[in-house]
């Protein structure tokens, strides 16, 4: 494996029972205040990511807005925020999606992405693979190929893998250990 992955694992807090009893969260904030950590982790991505003629990376509201961009700057792609709704003044297209309690929509600016450009989604975590998959299909609502969805942690426990077939789990990568597949 690669060194600099235990490193930003190590970066990462985890805080049991937040923002519920059961839940164990994982912190990124600690990630970056380690600025070696977080230089790593945007390192990790531009490497898998640079060279495959990526014209888009679309950030999730709100953690996706920290990996995103500095992402998409080093590989010369731009940058699409995916948002929570009536965010965006422009014209949007909506998806609804599941949370485990209750529902939420994002929403994407018309004009944003063309059809046939290839894009990738950054976001902190796949939990249930609920967030990425409402992603995926606003992309593909309007022709844009999504090459991967990209985070810096999963938590396989929560078998969104099983729940959701092969989307979007199946083309997501990770860091490995941290856990999730190896990138
Ligand atoms: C968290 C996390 C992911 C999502 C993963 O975001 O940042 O976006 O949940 O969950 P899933 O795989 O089960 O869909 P959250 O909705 O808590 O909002 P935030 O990023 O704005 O803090
Ligand atoms: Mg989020």
């Amino acid at each position: 494996g690669d060194d600099r992955i235990a490193k930003i694992a190590s970066s990462i807090r985890v805080i049991p029972n937040f923002p519920k009893p059961g839940v164990m969260f994982q912190d990124i904030t600690t990630l970056l205040l380690d600025p070696r950590a977080f230089r790593d982790t945007i390192d990790l991505f531009v490497e898998r990511y640079k060279g495959q003629d990526i014209s888009v990376v679309a950030g999730i509201e709100a953690r996706g807005f920290i990996f995103g961009p500095p992402v998409a700057l080093a590989i010369g792609a731009k940058f699409v925020p995916m948002r929570k709704p009536n965010k965006l003044p422009g014209e949007v297209i909506s998806e609804e999606y599941t949370l485990e309690y209750g529902a939420d929509v994002m929403e994407m600016h018309v004009g944003a992405v063309q059809a046939g450009e290839r894009a990738i989604i950054m976001d902190d975590l796949i939990a249930t693979g609920g967030t990425l998959c409402a992603a995926i299909k606003l992309l593909e609502r309007v022709g844009v190929h999504v090459v991967e969805c990209a985070c810096v942690i999963e938590l396989p426990e929560l078998k969104g893998r099983d729940r959701l077939g092969d989307r979007p789990l199946d083309r997501t990568s990770c860091l490995e250990g941290i856990p999730g597949t190896a990138i």
